[in-house]
């Protein structure tokens, strides 16, 4: 409590905001609440982070989502919590690769999720969320346009299907999601018949099949609250189960498990790069913020043009 203490008032005098994504820390996303800053998806984040008023912007959560608030507001000072935070999506998709691939397929409009870099972005004619992924590509296939889609496997496979949209799909994937499994699920389900089961878009086809709601960080916790159900099986990152906790209380959240569970480890579900973001490395950032996150200018306007494209689309 004396840390938090102690970090909101250095929060407060250096005139910064604490911007949290739901898979952090519960430490984290209490602080970012207590001083006026917000927990949210990446969209959300971004958004808010854009609008505030503050000069330096605090981004606890991953690389990319620093790097999108500074491309988006590059009059602040944009800081990451940890700088070593980073996503197997991000890590998954080479600029230089993925250049050769739009190269190869010139008649198809490129959307690439915002777990990317900046390098990648700038390719893009879009770039979406998992919020918005689904209501982008559908106005875009009402439009008639074939689309490569970037990087993430199964959220596009999972939103071809729902489109019917044609999608030429990079092979990405999230190193959490990922590991989810159909026959574990299944298990829990038959112990909890009357539980409904939220799965994140990012898991394996097999594990979005057996879904009662399929959905972004916010639209899960969103059908978290407004169900009538008592118990819910949730497949994202476990962190986002502190906020379902606190906003829909009295209810039960179970996680889904996982490959890798074990005695130890009932799901194994956390990204180990959101787990970087504690109130420690907090500290540690304010004690020595540095001149905060660096977008090289060739970059930055291509990146903010599609990045943009979806703030405004989702406006
Ligand atoms: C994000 O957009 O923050 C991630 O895809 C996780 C989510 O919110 O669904």
């Amino acid at each position: 409590a004396a840390l938090k203490q102690a970090l909101a008032k250095q929060l407060k005098e250096q005139d910064a905001v604490l911007v949290a994504h739901y898979y952090t820390d519960p430490d984290i996303q209490d602080l970012a609440l207590e001083t006026g800053g917000c927990v949210g998806d990446s969209l959300e984040m971004a958004r808010f982070g854009q609008e505030h008023t503050a000069s330096t912007v605090l981004v606890a959560g991953v690389g990319f989502m620093a790097e999108s608030a500074k491309i988006l507001s590059p009059e602040k000072r944009v800081l990451a919590v940890h700088d070593e935070a980073t996503c197997s999506l991000d890590l998954g998709c080479a600029p230089e690769d993925f250049k050769q691939f739009c190269a190869a397929h010139p008649d198809r409009e490129v959307v690439v999720y915002a777990n990317t870099s900046a390098a990648v972005k700038a390719q893009a004619d879009w770039v979406v969320t998992s919020s918005i992924a689904l209501d982008i590509v559908r106005h875009l296939h009402a439009q008639g346009k074939k689309i490569l889609w970037a990087p993430d496997r199964h959220l596009g496979s999972y939103i071809q299907k729902q489109t019917g949209a044609d999608m030429l799909l990079w092979q990405g994937s999230c190193l959490v999601h990922d590991e989810f499994k159909a026959d574990g699920l299944k298990a829990v389900m038959s112990e909890h018949p009357d539980a409904q089961v939220l799965v994140h878009p990012e898991s394996p086809a097999s594990v979005v099949a057996l879904a009662n709601v399929v959905g972004s960080t916010t639209q899960l916790l969103r059908a978290a609250i407004n169900h009538s159900a008592d118990t819910f099986i949730v497949a994202t990152d476990q962190g986002i189960l502190h906020a379902m906790r606190q906003q829909a209380p009295g209810k039960t959240f179970l996680a889904a498990p996982t490959a890798g569970e074990s005695a130890t480890c009932k799901s194994c579900a956390y990204c180990p790069w959101m787990a970087l973001n504690s109130l420690e490395a907090l500290r540690q950032r304010l004690s020595q913020p540095g001149p905060g996150i660096q977008v090289a200018s060739d970059l930055r306007e291509g990146a903010r043009r599609s990045l943009q494209r979806m703030m405004d689309f989702a406006a």
